[in-house]
């Protein structure tokens, strides 16, 4: 049975937001899908021909494409009842040895467009009463994070986020969840040039459990998801260990 009618899925065209995508179209979720690559989105549109997908490609981050996502959003005729706010990517790397124009452009889009497409579907939302926001942080949020420091600043700034607005939203009808994945096989690490190869296999889980658990999560309307028995225990640790032991992990893990 369908918890939604109609999602609106960013980073659609790829590993999560693809998984959540399929997810949501075998329970009969109307989709709006998000992404840059146009290919692949209307492959995806085709294939889940059950369901009525839009395909709204956008590079969100440019703010004027970016601006028609958010007046998708805001567009009362078909209304969005979740917004998926998946869409993003990792710079690998010391901060001060890298390319800064890159760094910021995934502010832009880890950060300032899941803060603009939060704001345009969670007013129209509430204004309506209902619906639900699901924003895809990382278990690189919880700590800091040498080897990939604007990103897990980018996610940190998205689990307090979307925890705040999880309490700013509930008497007025809208659920807010945060998940924080760890390692899940999708193309993030090629895309971060990330050589994971020496990460076990117990620590990857697969994109479709991520965003099954993901799902179940903004149903309920739980604030901080973290899926996977491994990445609970590392979300734990994180609060529990003195902060220098988990910025020494991070940066073994990231060879930083
Ligand atoms: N995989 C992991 O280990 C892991 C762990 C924790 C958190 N996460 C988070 O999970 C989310 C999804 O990543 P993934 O693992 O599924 O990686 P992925 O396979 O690389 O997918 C990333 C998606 O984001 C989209 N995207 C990237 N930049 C964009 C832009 N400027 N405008 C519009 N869309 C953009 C990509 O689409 P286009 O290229 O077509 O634009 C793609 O659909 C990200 O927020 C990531 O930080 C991943």
């Amino acid at each position: 049975m369908s918890r939604w009618t109609r999602a609106l899925v960013t980073g659609a065209s790829s590993g999560i937001g693809d998984a959540m995508a399929r997810r949501l179209a075998s329970e009969g979720t109307d989709l709006v899908v998000v992404a840059r690559n146009v290919q692949r989105l209307q492959a995806l549109a085709e294939e889940l021909s059950e369901v009525d997908v839009e395909v709204l490609p956008a590079d969100l981050g440019d703010l004027q494409q970016l601006a028609r996502v958010e007046a998708r959003l805001a567009d009362s005729d078909k209304p969005i009842d979740l917004l998926v706010n998946n869409a993003g990517f990792g710079v690998q790397g010391a901060f001060v040895d890298g390319d800064l124009d890159r760094e910021v452009a995934m502010i832009d889009v880890n950060v300032t467009a899941l803060a603009r497409l939060s704001h345009a579907g969670g007013s129209a939302m509430a204004a309506r009463g209902g619906g639900a926001i699901l924003n895809v942080a990382s278990v690189a949020g919880l700590a800091p994070t040498p080897g990939t420091a604007v990103y897990g600043a980018s996610k940190a700034f998205v689990v307090s986020f979307g925890e705040a607005l999880n309490h700013e939203l509930k008497e007025r009808g809208v659920k807010v969840s945060t998940i924080c994945p760890g390692f899940t096989r999708t193309e993030f690490q090629s895309r971060a040039e990330y050589d994971s190869s020496n990460v076990p296999g117990f620590l990857w889980q697969s994109a479709d459990r991520v965003a099954e658990t993901a799902l179940a999560g903004v149903e309920k309307g739980t604030p901080r998801v973290v899926p996977g028995a491994t990445n609970k225990i590392a979300a734990g640790s994180t609060k529990l260990l003195p902060s220098f032991v988990n910025r020494r992990i991070a940066s073994a893990i990231s060879d930083y």
